[in-house]
C-alpha cells in the first residue's frame, strides 16, 4: 500500500477507539514507547494517552525518509503515523497499525526512564515524565474514573456540589497539623478539611458535597500519608450516623462497579485481583470500637491498648476478617474531634465511623454525626481549648435552625490506591507532596 504525496491525510483516531476504524486508514498521534527493528521492519509501540498499539513499518511500504527517521528515533520521540488498522488477535489492543506514511514530530534522545528498574526516588524526581509509564498511566485513568464515578453518584442522589475554601482562618482537625501561609498582613491556614463549611452549605442546600485538595502538615512517613490530598466530603441535613453509613457503603460500591466497568484494561495492567473488587457489595460489616477492641485483645499479634486509636497493624487484623470494607463506630470521645456528637447510649463514645478498606489498606473514610446543640458544642470547643471567636460563624449554624446532620470525608488517593491495588498513595496523585518532597 502506498500513499502518494498530496493525498489528504486520513482521519485522526485514538488508540482506544481503533475498533471503530478496523480496515480503514487512520492517523495516529503519539509517542514512541518502545521500538524493535529487524532488517526491513520497525515495530513501534506507540502510545497516545488513550492506549498503546503496535505500529509496523515495512520498508517497502513507507517513504524512505520516514523509515530512516523512525529507525533513528529514541524512546518518547513524538510521531504522527498513518496506516491501516488491522485486527490482530495477539495484540493486547486487538489491532495493529500497518504504517504507510507519517512523520517524526520530534526525535527525543536520552530519555531518562528506560524499561529497566529504577528506584522510587529516581522516579519521583522525574514525576513529570514518569506519568507516561504504563503503570502510572493506568493508575491515573483509574483515578479519573473514581472521580467521575463519585460525581455521578452524588449527582444521581440529588446532592449539590458546593466547595469549601482552601484558605481558612482556623483549624478543623486539630491545630498541630496546620500549614500556615502569609495572607497579606495576617496569616491564614491551608484547609485540613472542608467539613465546617460543608455543614453551612448543607443548611442552605440540604444534601451537599465538597471536593478539593486538603492539607496536613503531618510528619507521617507512611505509605498512606500525603501533605496535600483530595478529600470528598458529603454533608446531609437531618441525617443521623446510620444514614451516612448507608450513603458511604452505597458510594463505595457504586464507584468500584464503575471502575470495573470502565477501567478493566487498566486494572489488568496493574495486575489487580478483580475477584476481590467484584466481592464489594452492600451491606458492609459493622463493629463498634468496643467490639473491635475485644477482637484485638484476643489476638496475640496485636499490641493494641484499649482506649487508643487503632494502629495500622490493628486495622489490618480487623479488615482481614472480611471481604468487604469494615465500618467501625463509637470510638472513645478522647481520640476524636470536637464537633462529633456523643452517643446518648454510650456518652463516652462518639457517633462516628471509620471505614477500613479490605486487604489491610486501612482507613479510607472518616465521618460522624455532628454536635447540633449550641451549649454542648460550646463546651466541646472549650474542652479542646479552641478559640471561640474563630468559631462564631460555625456556632451560628446551631443558633439559627439547628438540625441533626451528619457527613464524612473520603480520602481520594486512599480509595484509588485500594481499588487499583497500589501500595503507596504517592502513586495515586499526579504530583505527590509528602514530608520529603514537593518537586517537581
Ligand atoms: O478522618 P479525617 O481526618 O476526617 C476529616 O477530616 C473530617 N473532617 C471529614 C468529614 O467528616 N467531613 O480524614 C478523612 C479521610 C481519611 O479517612 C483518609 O482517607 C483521608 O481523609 N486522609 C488522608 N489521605 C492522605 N494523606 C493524609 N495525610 C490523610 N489524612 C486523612
Ligand atoms: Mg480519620
Amino acid at each position: 500500500m502506498t500513499v502518494s504525496p498530496g493525498t489528504s491525510t486520513p482521519p485522526v483516531a485514538t488508540i482506544d477507539r481503533l475498533a471503530d476504524f478496523a480496515g480503514r486508514t487512520v492517523t495516529l498521534r503519539g509517542w514512541l514507547y518502545n521500538k524493535s527493528s529487524k532488517g526491513k521492519l520497525h515495530f513501534v509501540q506507540l502510545r497516545d494517552g488513550s492506549g498503546m498499539v503496535q505500529c509496523v513499518l515495512f520498508k517497502k511500504n513507507v517513504p524512505e525518509e520516514l523509515f530512516d527517521a523512525v529507525g533513528a528515533c529514541g524512546q518518547e520521540s513524538s510521531l504522527i503515523l498513518e496506516g491501516e488498522v488491522v485486527a490482530d488477535e495477539r495484540a493486547p489492543s486487538g489491532f495493529e497499525l500497518q504504517v504507510s506514511g507519517g512523520h517524526v514530530v520530534q526525535n527525543a534522545e536520552g530519555y531518562p526512564i528506560t524499561p529497566k528498574e529504577h528506584g522510587s526516588d529516581f522516579l519521583l524526581s522525574r514525576r513529570h515524565l514518569w506519568l507516561r509509564s504504563k503503570r502510572q498511566w493506568a493508575i491515573m485513568r483509574v483515578r479519573d474514573a473514581v472521580i467521575t464515578g463519585l460525581r455521578r453518584f452524588f449527582d444521581e442522589q440529588g446532592f449539590v456540589c458546593i466547595d469549601s475554601p482552601m484558605f481558612t482562618p482556623n483549624a478543623c482537625e486539630g491545630t498541630s497539623t496546620l500549614f500556615e501561609v502569609g495572607y497579606f498582613d495576617r496569616s491564614a491556614f491551608l484547609t485540613q478539611s472542608g467539613q465546617l463549611y460543608a455543614e453551612a452549605s448543607a443548611m442552605a442546600m440540604g444534601k451537599v458535597y465538597c471536593f478539593g485538595p486538603t492539607f496536613r502538615a503531618e510528619k507521617s512517613k507512611t505509605r498512606r500519608h500525603l501533605t496535600e490530598f483530595w478529600m470528598l466530603e458529603p454533608e446531609v441535613a437531618f441525617a443521623n450516623l446510620a444514614d451516612v453509613m448507608v450513603l458511604a457503603e452505597d458510594m463505595v460500591t457504586y464507584v468500584v462497579k464503575q471502575v470495573l466497568e470502565r477501567r478493566r484494561p487498566e486494572l489488568e495492567v496493574l495486575e489487580r485481583d478483580l475477584a476481590k473488587l467484584e466481592a464489594i457489595q452492600t451491606p458492609f460489616p459493622r463493629l463498634t470500637y468496643a467490639e473491635a477492641a475485644d477482637i484485638l485483645e484476643a489476638d496475640p499479634d496485636s499490641e493494641f491498648v484499649r482506649g487508643d486509636d487503632f494502629g495500622a497493624p490493628d486495622e489490618t487484623i480487623l479488615s482481614n476478617r472480611y471481604d468487604r470494607p469494615l465500618m467501625v463506630t463509637n470510638y472513645p470521645a478522647e481520640v476524636k474531634s470536637f464537633y462529633m456528637k456523643r452517643d446518648p447510649e454510650a456518652p463516652d463514645t462518639c457517633l462516628c465511623v471509620d471505614m477500613l478498606g479490605t486487604e489491610g489498606v486501612g482507613e479510607i473514610i472518616g465521618g460522624s454525626q455532628r454536635e447540633d446543640d449550641l451549649d454542648l458544642l460550646l463546651a466541646r470547643i472549650r474542652e479542646h481549648e479552641l478559640p471561640q471567636e474563630a468559631f462564631e460563624w460555625y456556632l451560628d449554624l446551631r443558633r439559627y435552625g439547628s438540625v441533626p446532620h451528619s457527613g464524612f470525608g473520603l480520602g481520594l488517593e486512599r480509595l484509588v490506591g485500594w481499588i487499583a491495588g497500589v501500595e503507596h498513595v504517592r502513586e495515586c496523585i499526579p504530583f505527590p507532596r509528602t514530608i520529603y518532597r514537593m518537586e517537581p
